[in-house]
């Protein structure tokens, strides 16, 4: 049994602790917030130790390893902290907002043999998954172009905008890593426009984008394209399509039931999209914890780890300077 400690009691420290509560081979092994209620209520229910402070969780010899899902800006902080106390961790995206900041991480923890996953929870859907198995397997032939639709289903609050570090940074980073993983090979030039078509006042307020369009290519001439938006009225939109010499795979739309209903007037409809990332990614957070179980227990480095997130973020920074400055920007621009 591992046994894992969560860090962060919020909306998806919660959903966490509960996955490891009922993985079979982990064990929670208490959780600590700064906000005490969270904790209390969230350490009630599953019946476990509620850490006073994170030093005593880190100390603890009853805890082989820690789950990050407090808010961002403590994410590197965090890492240092578990690397320190020689505890593998499964941190949550992104490492940070600054890239400086996850440079500073990088050279504080460098030489680590501690085990960092990061959560780009995505790799982890099974269908997105089977879209990189049918390449990898050549069932789609050589691998042209791959895009890459992410919509979520309103507007987040004022509150969470204005501390999101913005778009690229908070929501495209997901699909930032989802490209580098179906396309198997690193992005060198990126293009972005951005608009604010959903909530302009907003997005003027705090210099943001709400609806954008992101272009990738790699040095082998593989396209990428990305299309989010911060509103798609008829729910969350994540799918994924690639597209070889030899065909196409795509990852769909999940839906609340499969039934499709036939009358006079339409052929068919479908039931509403899954609502939002917890319902929608459920499979993929649960195989996320199981992933991370199986790195440690085994020994071998997680699937996705801190180089990934840093090179998502590095993305992200082309894409605001491309936006910035209307060209295209070369990766190596950035960092
Ligand atoms: N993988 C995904 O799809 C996904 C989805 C949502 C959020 N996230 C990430 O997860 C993290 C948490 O997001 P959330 O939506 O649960 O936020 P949240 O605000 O609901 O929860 C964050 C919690 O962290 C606690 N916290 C803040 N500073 C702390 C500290 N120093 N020590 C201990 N606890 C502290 C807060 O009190 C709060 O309870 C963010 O980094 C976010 O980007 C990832």
């Amino acid at each position: 049994m591992l046994n894992i400690a969560v860090l962060g009691c919020g909306r998806i420290g919660r959903m966490h602790a509960e996955n490891i509560a009922k993985h079979p081979r982990a064990n929670l092994a208490g959780v600590f917030d700064v906000y005490e209620p969270a904790a209390i209520e969230i350490a009630a229910k599953l019946g476990v130790t509620r850490f006073e402070t994170a030093q005593a969780l880190f100390a603890s010899i009853r805890v082989d390893a820690v789950l990050i899902a407090t808010s961002t800006p403590t994410h590197a902080d965090y890492i240092e902290q578990a690397v320190a106390a020689k505890k593998p961790m499964l941190c949550e995206k992104p490492i940070d907002l600054s890239l400086d900041r996850v440079d500073a991480c990088a050279k504080a923890i460098s030489g680590t043999d501690v085990p960092i996953m990061l959560g780009f929870v995505r790799r982890f859907d099974p269908g997105h998954r089977a879209v990189r198995k049918a390449i990898a397997a050549g069932k789609i032939g050589n691998l042209h172009q791959v895009t890459i639709t992410s919509r979520d289903p309103g507007l987040a609050p004022e509150a969470y905008i204005a501390e999101s570090g913005g778009i690229f940074r908070d929501m495209t980073i997901h699909d930032f890593d989802m490209a580098r993983f179906i396309l198997g090979e690193e992005v060198t030039d990126v293009t972005a426009v951005g608009s604010r078509l959903v909530a302009p006042d907003l997005m003027t307020k705090y210099d943001d984008y709400d609806t954008v369009v992101v272009t990738m290519v790699t040095a082998s001439g593989k396209q990428a394209v990305i299309t989010n938006s911060r509103r798609a009225t008829y729910g969350y939109d994540q799918r994924v399509e690639a597209l070889g010499d030899l065909g196409m795979a795509v990852s769909e739309n999940r839906r609340i039931d499969n039934m499709t209903l036939h009358t006079e007037t339409f052929t068919a409809q479908g039931a509403p999209l899954q609502n939002f990332f917890i319902d929608r990614y459920a499979e993929a957070f649960a195989a996320e914890i199981n992933s991370f179980v199986d790195a440690v227990e085994k020994g071998e480095a997680p699937e996705v780890g801190f180089d990934d997130g840093r090179k998502a973020l590095l993305l992200a920074e082309a894409a605001l300077r491309s936006l910035a400055e209307r060209r295209t920007v070369n990766v190596s621009e950035v960092g």
